[in-house]
């Protein structure tokens, strides 16, 4: 039997980004626009929030990827630039940190935009991608944004130029196909992925949202399970779905209390829980007050399926310290 259960009490305005990390079992996830950073241990309900200092280029908080090797370092999205920061295990309950360093900033010809969602690859390289601003979700100025690669060895790559609002980001087990997802285009895309190179061609797509009878629907964040089935989170949709790429056609679809799903990881002991975030932006300031299921994070179980344990950044640790000053 499917159960859904809120995770934690409070709702977030922009939830986003879930990551289970395998060495202490907590879920870390994103409030963009709030420039937080949550870690949640379901074992026993402990609770953490960084709250990451307005950087160079925008104080909005998109992802946070924990560095291989050393726990307490997390790479964030932080506005247009890529930061490290470090957030001790055992810190305080509710902290504010400075990013102790900046990585990378890109996207100089368009101020306001922000990074997006970012993952690591099969390889350990980050994969975080760019979007303009948004006057509502999904309305913002096309083709602004691209997708970039952060590199092991820290240079930084594009991927893809021309991204509308970069989303989504899985990788099949046998690390030859990346799935992608750029959300106003209402497509799921594949491209071939090169390991070795990080190099990525031959884009298609995997399923047309319009097409698909998908109504308004946004596709917004996406993990993979260890059949190689695709889960994706509906922004506006009260939903995931559930695609096997192979054929392109949505095999499952799971209902959830809160409208605007953002994203999807695997996580729990053994990878059969499916957290989900979601969103506040655009529900009515009543409803918001009324209904704590919207902007609520849930731990969806009993599923019958399961993914594979994610991968941290596999940064070279010298490099990193060097760029800290
Ligand atoms: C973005 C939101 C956007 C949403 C649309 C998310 O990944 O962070 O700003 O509104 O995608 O689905
Ligand atoms: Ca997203």
């Amino acid at each position: 039997m499917v159960d859904v259960k809120q995770l934690t009490p409070l709702s977030y305005q922009l939830g986003e980004g879930p990551y289970w990390d395998e060495t202490n079992q907590y879920l870390l996830f994103v409030d963009i626009m709030k420039g937080d950073v949550h870690r949640h241990y379901p074992a026993n309900s402990k609770h953490q929030t960084i709250h990451v200092e307005e950087g160079p280029t925008g104080d909005s908080v998109s992802f946070a990827l924990p560095v291989e090797g050393k726990p307490s370092y997390l790479v964030v999205g932080l506005g247009r630039s890529l930061a490290l920061v470090e957030w001790p295990l055992d810190a305080p309950d509710t902290l504010t940190v400075k990013a102790k360093a900046i990585l990378h900033s890109v996207d100089q010809h368009s101020p306001t935009n922000r990074f997006n969602d970012g993952k690591c690859d099969p390889m350990g390289r980050i994969w975080a991608g760019t979007m303009a601003a948004e006057t509502a979700p999904g309305v913002l100025a096309k083709h602004k944004g691209a997708l970039y690669t952060l590199n092991t060895d820290l240079s930084i790559a594009t991927g893809v130029d021309k991204i509308s609002l970069s989303n989504g980001l899985a990788w099949n087990k046998e690390a030859t196909t990346m799935y992608y997802i750029d959300s106003t285009d209402y497509a799921i895309y594949a491209f071939n992925y090169n390991a070795a190179s990080g190099k990525i061609d031959n884009r298609r797509t995997v399923l047309d949202y319009k097409a698909a009878s998908l109504g308004d629907d946004i596709p917004d964040g996406m993990t993979i399970d260890n059949k190689g089935n695709l889960w994706v989170a509906n922004f506006y949709g009260h939903k995931v779905i559930c695609i096997d790429p192979q054929v392109g056609k949505i095999i499952r679809q799971v209902s959830l209390p809160a409208s605007n799903i953002t994203s999807v990881c695997w996580g729990g002991t053994d990878y059969s829980t499916l957290y989900v975030t979601s969103s506040q932006v655009g529900i009515s300031e009543d409803k918001v007050r009324t209904d704590k299921a919207q902007g609520g994070v849930f731990a969806v179980t009993g599923l019958g399926a399961q993914g594979a344990p994610p991968t941290n950044f596999k940064v070279d640790l010298s490099l990193l310290k060097s760029k800290i000053n």
